[in-house]
């Protein structure tokens, strides 16, 4: 278990709002999630489901994608914190853990958290080790 007092009170409440914006009619799972940047910008991201289930969007990725389509940079990020209603605070899939692993920093802190206030905190390299990366597309 991590710190709770690493978690911004700002943060911890930016993921509660994300978290209510979820659309999530099918699996009614809501998730929200905040990207924070070096300047303290917090990119919020719910999870967006599709009736056709396999366009859903996790709430990492959208905070993920919406911070660069905000013209930040790769590596530039502070901090993400996950929330969600569940007992154990709620691990990032395997395709989050991809994407995390592309955008930020192998050593930035995730925060997964539940809103009974429990606390998980763990890095991006260590959610996804051996990951495969730009690294393996050139042999030289
Ligand atoms: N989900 C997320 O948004 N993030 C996670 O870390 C786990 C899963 C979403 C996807 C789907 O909308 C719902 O939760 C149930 O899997």
């Amino acid at each position: 278990m991590g710190m709770s007092s690493e978690v911004l009170p700002q943060w911890l409440q930016a993921a509660r709002i994300a978290r209510d914006n979820a659309y999530a009619p099918y699996s009614n799972f809501k998730v929200g999630a905040v990207l924070i940047d070096q300047k303290g910008g917090l990119h919020l991201g719910c999870n967006v489901e599709n009736a056709a289930y396999g366009p859903t969007n996790c709430a990492e990725r959208t905070a993920l994608f919406r911070a660069m389509a905000d013209g930040h940079k790769t590596n530039g990020f502070r901090a993400m914190v996950i929330i969600a209603d569940t007992d154990e605070p709620v691990p990032p899939c395997g395709t989050c853990r991809q994407v995390m692993y592309e955008l930020c920093a192998p050593n930035m802190p995730v925060y997964m958290i539940n809103l009974a206030g429990a606390v998980n905190k763990t890095t991006v390299k260590e959610l996804l080790p051996g990951a495969f990366s730009a690294k393996q597309l050139s042999k030289d």
